[in-house]
């Protein structure tokens, strides 16, 4: 019987110390892709700047190893910022998104110094020219503009998402109001433009239908500003995924900038993007112990000790995942079975219909790129405490986040 290894470890030997069920991160594979990233988005035109979008895995340790490959990170949130500042990433580095920013947010925001603010709406920038007075602080800001593209997986549609919460088109009153209101004041500066088109998007055409016009809006302007496209590249969950990989879609997606820009006759100061779920997803692992199965006429279940409190996915989005019995590797697949968890509701399905081999109470199972949006998007639903995170490398353990008790489920709970 072989056993997953992961970063050198045997699964029994990390549940053996930290339980189940276990975030688990090859810390080589995080190191490899944040490299890839570091490597390949790289221009002799322009300046270029990775940002991670911390939302979607954001722990201390996490922040300081990005920080280690040079990266900045993007945060949409008090504690988001919160998590970023008590970091070693540097506030020059962090740089704060979100639709509906509180007061409080963007007095957080310009009392640390953050880099920029990316404004998302008109009321939102009146607030900034406001605050910016009062603390008479310069602040950069980016405009989150809406390009009408939503792309999702292999499809992306134009012209259908106007009424996006996201952003504000380019075209619009509200987008002339921002400049007049840009140009009666002054500690505002405009430092370019933000577009995220969507997520686990595979094909480059959606890309660069967001450049053609981000391009054709930079044209109206006179001095070179600062391009942001955002997150969205996609991942292999399962084998239908074919993604085409950090270096290839990099190399595409400047090519194509770098063409329309020549072609245009524009110029950028910088271009950025966001990576999330494309620097974390395949170096994550989950580590569920199997309990009891039960077969009813159409199906078999094999349930384990978690389920939508750390991975919501499967639940909210239909995603998909794949699966093996960590400690039972090499064994034939024979049975045809659907993996649920432990919580009190029927949709607390991990993956339907899936083939692995017969199992025994106590078994390990392993659901593969759980990194992005999984321990991130967890909850205490049942009063359930969230799993501990570790990273391995080289047979090396790290615990990055301890695992809650139940102790910690009632700290804020007030007894009288
Ligand atoms: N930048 C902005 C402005 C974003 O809104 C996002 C994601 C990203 C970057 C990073 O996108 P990524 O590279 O991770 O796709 N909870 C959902 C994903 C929501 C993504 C929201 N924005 C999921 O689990 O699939």
């Amino acid at each position: 019987m072989s056993e997953l290894k992961i970063g050198g470890v045997p699964a029994t030997n990390l549940v053996a110390q930290y339980g189940t069920p276990l975030y688990v991160y090859d810390q080589e594979q995080l190191e490899n892709n944040l490299q890839s990233y570091k490597q390949s988005f790289k221009s002799e035109k322009f300046p270029t700047k990775i940002l991670y979008a911390s939302k979607a895995f954001q722990t201390i340790g996490m922040m300081n190893l990005v920080h280690e490959y040079g990266f900045g990170v993007d945060v949409v949130s008090a504690g988001e910022l919160y998590t970023a500042l008590q970091s070693n990433v540097p506030v020059n580095k962090i740089h704060f998104h979100g639709n509906n920013k509180s007061t409080e947010e963007l007095r957080m925001a310009f009392e640390a110094g953050v880099e920029h603010i990316v404004c998302d709406n008109v009321m939102e920038l009146a607030e900034l020219s406001e605050l910016a007075k009062e603390y008479q602080q310069k602040m950069k800001i980016m405009f989150r503009l809406n390009v009408g593209i939503e792309a999702h997986t292999h499809e992306y549609i134009v012209t259908t998402h106007i009424d996006s919460k996201f952003g504000i088109a380019y075209e619009s009153d509200d987008f002339k109001e921002c400049l007049t209101i840009l140009d009666q004041q002054e500690y505002l500066v405009l430092e370019g433009f933000h577009v995220h088109i969507g997520s686990q998007i595979f094909e480059m055409d959606a890309w660069y239908a967001a450049i053609d016009k981000m391009v054709s809006y930079l044209k109206d302007f006179n001095e070179p500003l600062t391009l942001n496209l955002g997150g969205g590249f996609g991942v292999r969950y399962t084998e239908e995924d074919q993604p085409l990989g950090i270096e290839e879609t990099m190399n595409h997606l400047l090519t194509y900038l770098d063409e329309i820009l020549t072609k245009e006759e524009v110029s950028i100061k910088e271009l950025v993007i966001e990576p999330g779920r494309s620097l974390v997803a395949e170096a994550g692992y989950t580590l569920y112990e199997v309990g009891y199965q039960k077969k009813t006429p159409n199906k078999t279940y094999y349930f384990v000790d978690g389920g939508m409190a750390d991975n919501i996915r499967p639940s909210l989005y239909q995603a998909k995942y794949s699966c093996d019995i960590a400690t039972n590797m090499d064994a034939e697949k024979t049975e045809l079975v659907t993996v649920a968890g432990k919580y009190c509701e029927s949709g607390d399905v991990l993956i339907q219909d899936t083939y692995l081999p017969p199992v025994k109470k106590g078994d390990l199972l392993v659901v593969y790129a759980t990194g992005a949006y999984g321990y991130s998007m967890s909850s205490n639903y049942n009063r359930s405490t969230t799993p501990a995170v570790i990273f391995v490398k080289n047979g090396q353990v790290k615990e990055i986040v301890r695992r809650q008790t139940l102790v910690d489920l009632l700290r804020n709970d007030v007894r009288e």
